[in-house]
């Protein structure tokens, strides 16, 4: 096939190169987005008499046709056009004729592409929020439900103190709030039209930009042509926001593969959102959080690909840039697929308080608790701690826990210590005592999730 820009070559493209140079198998799926803005490019031409209101509503008649025609399969993807804008321009001239080839005047490819890629990303940007609502909420309604669930809060992997699963859950639901602002705010810097800008020095028709901006659904236009074509640090951010949030997803999945394993035992995957082995019949493997756990490094990778493609580009658009695609792509669709898969996953788990607790009543995780029941009697912390520390190592030593220590040694200790170091230590006590603002108690953790509840409606 002739190449658009055919009139100033003498060779037809090498067949290896044209393949090189092709974007269309992975820009093909912005075909909505390309359309739609060429339709309120058309429009703004026909308005401005740019080109006759009647070339105007071909165009537009005959854009909506090819839509509506890729929608329902009846119009495939040619391989051999370099990219989807040139694939529904030069399918539309083939089915308007003339009109067609009035579309393209004051725009080029570089702020057509610089618009998809926004318009695309726009959508992506959405879904993926609405995505985060679904999990977040999940995460708030199993929280609420184990707002009272004892279990060892842990800082090296060690217990540590006693905390709820539910404080745990919420730990995660704040993380995730904090993305869906990240993204939010991604979205708003997106929010403007480089449509005019076109190949790179704007133009000299009298175009309107706030009227294609506007139909479009922008908040307003880029400021500077050069900036307009060659700025994609909205997909570095969009990526960032999605690695971090990836981040905060693998973590959650290393614990959920953590407390599936028989060595902790406080959940149990339902048999839907598990997977067996080919040989070990005992098996039940937590392979979902695995992939989330391994995908992390995907979009991190698509986030080290967008930022080290733009490093020492010098403006404006270079075809460097045509990289950007497939990167940012790949991070939205690694991000909804992990989201959607560990929503239901997490829905559907069943949490194993019991031993939760079985674990929390070892490991001394209420030494802290100890050591503050003497501050309380008057003893400085820093001997209420040293103190505390040679009655762990007593138990160690004679193979028995805080709880079950007779009042003797703790006495012999020191004499501060009465009947009531055994209420001091008992672990829900420990655990409703920490009421503090961000604490882990029962209240603490239905406040969280009354004030997160409100930030996910308010983001609706
Ligand atoms: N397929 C190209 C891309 O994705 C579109 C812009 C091409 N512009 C150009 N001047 N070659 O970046």
């Amino acid at each position: 096939m002739a190449k658009m820009w055919a009139g100033r070559f003498s060779k037809e493209v090498n067949e290896k190169v044209n393949d090189f140079n092709s974007s269309i198998s992975f820009d093909c799926r912005m075909y909505r987005q390309d359309i739609r803005g060429s339709i309120a490019h058309a429009a703004m031409l026909g308005k401005t008499g740019i080109i006759q209101q009647q070339e105007a509503d071909a165009i537009i008649a005959g854009l909506k046709e090819i839509l509506a025609d890729i929608d329902a399969g009846k119009l495939a993807f040619d391989p051999e056009a370099e990219d989807i804008h040139m694939f529904i321009e030069a399918e539309l001239t083939r089915r308007i004729g003339d009109a067609g080839k009035r579309l393209h005047t004051a725009r080029s490819r570089n702020d057509q592409v610089a618009l998809d890629l926004r318009l695309y990303l726009r959508d992506e940007l959405e879904t993926i929020l609405e995505l985060l609502h679904g999990l977040t909420a999940v995460l708030c309604d199993t929280a609420e439900e184990h707002a009272g669930t004892v279990m060892p809060g842990y800082t090296h992997l060690q217990r540590a103190q006693p905390i709820t699963f539910g404080h745990h859950l919420m730990a995660y639901v704040w993380m995730l709030l904090r993305d869906m602002g990240r993204l939010s705010d991604c979205g708003k810097r997106m929010d403007e039209c480089p449509l005019g800008s076109c190949a790179l020095a704007a133009t000299t028709y009298p175009i309107d930009r706030e009227m294609t901006a506007a139909l479009l659904g922008f908040g307003g236009v880029t400021a500077n042509s050069l900036d307009g074509v060659s700025d994609r640090d909205f997909c570095v951010e969009l990526a960032a926001a999605l690695s971090l949030l990836m981040v905060h997803l693998s973590r959650l999945s290393e614990e959920i593969i953590l407390w599936c394993s028989w060595e902790f035992k406080f959940i149990e995957l339902d048999d839907a959102y598990a997977t067996g082995s080919s040989i070990m019949p005992q098996k039940k493997n937590p392979d979902i959080t695995e992939l989330v756990r391994g995908k992390t490094g995907r979009v991190i990778g698509d986030l080290t690909t967008l930022l080290t493609m733009m490093k020492n580009l010098p403006l404006a658009y270079n075809k460097d840039m045509q990289e950007d695609k497939e990167a940012v792509f790949d991070a939205a669709d690694t991000v909804k697929l992990c989201v959607s898969t560990m929503t239901p996953m997490i829905e559907t788990m069943r949490v194993l308080p019991r031993n939760m607790r079985a674990a929390a009543a070892k490991g001394f995780i209420n030494a802290t608790d100890c050591a503050d029941y003497l501050v309380k009697k008057g003893m400085p912390f820093r001997d209420a701690y040293k103190l505390t520390g040679q009655l762990v190592a007593l138990c160690i030593e004679k193979n028995t826990t805080l709880e079950e220590l007779p009042l003797e040694e703790y006495q012999k200790m020191d004499p501060l210590f009465d009947e009531d170091i055994y209420q001091a230590i008992d672990l829900d006590v420990c655990v409703s005592g920490r009421d503090t603002l961000g604490g882990p108690s029962r209240d603490s953790v239905l406040r969280q999730v009354k004030q997160a509840r409100e930030k996910i409606n308010d983001g609706k």
